[in-house]
């Protein structure tokens, strides 16, 4: 598998590639799927369906890794909150007041479900092929189940953070907890590696960050890595800013995901000698194609010559994405 081998420090070349969002709506065989299962949750939670997305986007492009078809909030839903997806809208959840009614036996169906998933598509995948299990970060899963919806820069959260330190702090300790036991799980169904989606990293000043994204995610690889001796992890803690040197060194996590907006120049030099990085393509430039797309994908491959690295974007694909373009960008790379 070229993505274990570039986790383990390998330089390959041209490097492995898969899109953040890789199984979604500008795929009209998901749509289709998704119809099938009615809603999004109703996907997530059919292992037979999950798998199928998936799927599609390796059958149709060869990326060389899969990334389990799930969400970061069907942990939540798991804990025993409430969650839907209002059409157009994005995800709902009535914002947390208290963590009491909580807890990782709420719904061991919904845990259960993805596990399935997870198994059945490391069955069905080509060996070549990576199994990326994942889950939200902690402060990122936090800010959705504290204000109960996304758009802005979860206002309430930033405000508890402040005024009600110690419930967060609460809160994060319980969801760091519920984390590695949701990713050990994953490992355990057949999962090859897996990443943190710390979103919302780049909302919080820096003491804040340290607290709330930087120990968290530090606790959620040295547990797993305790546990599973070769087990790489990669995080993506977005719009970290200056934080991400100090995000990879206090972490300990394998590799980084790069947002949109950073120099990767600069990442390489504020990042620990040897840090293996993950993205950081404008995913507008795959709306648009053409010359603007190859040009920065050319530059971006020269940019990571010779080191280990794995080609992605800077933040998921959008549905507006052409096909065509997903495939031109497949070739520009592995003609290289
Ligand atoms: O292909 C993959 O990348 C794997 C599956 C995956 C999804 N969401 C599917 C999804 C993964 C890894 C995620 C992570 C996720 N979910 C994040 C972190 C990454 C990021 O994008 O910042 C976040 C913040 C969420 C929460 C979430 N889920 C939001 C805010 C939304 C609404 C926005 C939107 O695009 O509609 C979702 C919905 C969602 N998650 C969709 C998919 C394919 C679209 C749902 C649909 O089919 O209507």
């Amino acid at each position: 598998m070229k993505l274990l081998q570039v986790l383990n420090g390998k330089a390959v070349w041209p490097p492995p590639v898969w899109l953040m969002r890789q199984a979604g709506r500008y795929l009209p065989e998901y749509k289709a799927t998704r119809a099938k299962a009615g809603d999004f949750i109703s996907l997530c939670l059919n292992p037979v369906l999950a798998t199928e997305v998936t799927l599609q986007p390796i059958r149709k492009f060869g990326f060389d890794a899969a990334i389990l078809f799930s969400d970061i909030l069907i942990l939540p839903m798991a804990l025993g909150q409430e969650l839907r997806f209002a059409e157009g809208e994005g995800p709902r959840l009535p914002p947390l007041s208290s963590l009491s009614g909580l807890s990782l036996e709420k719904a061991p169906g919904i845990y259960a479900a993805v596990m399935q998933t997870v198994a059945n598509l490391r069955a069905a995948l080509p060996p070549e092929t990576a199994l990326i299990g994942f889950a939200g970060g902690p402060a990122t899963v936090a800010c959705y189940m504290l204000d109960g919806q996304g758009g802005g820069d979860f206002p309430r959260t930033r405000r508890l953070a402040y005024e009600n330190p110690g419930f967060v702090t609460d809160l994060l300790d319980m969801l760091t907890e519920a984390t590695i036991a949701y990713l050990q799980a994953q490992v355990d169904a057949g999962a090859d590696c897996l990443m943190l989606f710390e979103s919302w990293a780049g909302i919080f000043p820096a003491a804040q960050f340290r607290n709330l994204v930087i120990a968290p995610n530090r606790r959620i690889v040295a547990a797993l890595k305790a546990r599973n001796q070769d087990i790489k992890i990669i995080g993506f803690p977005r719009l970290a800013g200056l934080m991400l040197g100090e995000y990879v060194r206090e972490t300990g996590i394998d590799a980084v995901g790069l947002d949109t907006v950073t120099d990767i120049t600069q990442a390489i030099q504020a990042c620990p000698p040897n840090t293996i990085f993950q993205g950081n393509l404008d995913p507008l430039l795959l709306r648009l194609g053409g010359p603007a797309m190859e040009h920065a994908v050319r530059r971006l491959l020269a940019s990571v010559q010779g080191r280990p690295h794995i080609f992605n974007l800077g933040h998921g694909i959008t549905p507006d994405v052409p096909e065509q373009n997903v495939a031109r960008l497949m070739e520009i790379i592995r003609e290289n």
